[in-house]
């Protein structure tokens, strides 16, 4: 990668484990906690687009809310552990190599930024809970343009703010949406890919593919 003066990352699956929440709960969830967190996030992520598209903005929060009681009436899931699965969104774990990653990158003098659908006080948040606070320049939030990703208001965010190239941030997320909404705008995006999935097919395949963000330290 050359010309990188800025590394941006997506938060939530890319730096944050989404399932986090509900494998917490697993005791209590049994067996299809997995089932259930995947259709969460599913439901979310349908929720954000669908509310861009309506021109229907609700915030990140109340977004998580919503699809989580879908999905709990989905998978007959006991109301009572609303609150307790939302407590637990609110501090997700971050990936095993996270914090190291981002302390290597710190001393490289590159801007870190976090860009994500999430409210500022919800990453605010999960960032000091998982004591990184001190490791990002900027937390880019989609509230500031009231529409969700892969909008390219969005991804215009950081641009604008440090007055740089498109091509001149590394734009690393765990969501292959994501990576083509970030690398058609004009990012050089990276595909965190975690999982071994299978990429999408929306004009737009990634330089490079991480297996976690410790990978990105060699491409620099
Ligand atoms: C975010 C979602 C896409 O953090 O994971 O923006």
């Amino acid at each position: 990668m050359k010309n990188v003066k800025a590394i941006i990352f997506d938060a939530y699956g890319t730096l944050f484990d989404v399932n986090s929440a509900a494998e917490k709960c697993k005791d209590k969830i049994g067996n299809k906690w997995e089932s259930f967190a995947n259709f969460w996030r599913t439901t979310q992520l349908e929720y954000t687009w669908l509310r861009s598209l309506m021109d229907r903005h609700k915030d990140f929060w109340q977004i998580t809310e919503n699809s989580l009681d879908k999905s709990m009436k989905t998978f007959d899931i006991d109301s009572s552990m609303r609150n307790e699965l939302l407590n637990l969104y609110k501090i997700l774990s971050p990936f095993k190599e996270v914090h190291e990653t981002l302390k290597t990158l710190k001393e490289k003098k590159l801007k870190l930024a976090i860009l994500s659908n999430g409210t500022p006080s919800l990453l605010n948040e999960l960032v000091k809970s998982n004591n990184l606070e001190n490791l990002f320049d900027d937390i880019f939030s989609i509230e500031e343009v009231g529409v969700y990703k892969p909008s390219s208001k969005v991804y215009d965010m950081p641009v604008k703010k440090y007055k740089i190239k498109k091509n001149e941030i590394a734009f690393l997320s765990a969501n292959t949406w994501d990576v083509s909404g970030g690398g058609n705008y004009g990012y050089q995006a990276i595909w965190v890919n975690r999982n071994n999935n299978i990429f999408d097919n929306l004009d737009f395949k990634p330089r490079f593919e991480i297996k976690d963000l410790s990978g990105l330290l060699s491409e620099l």
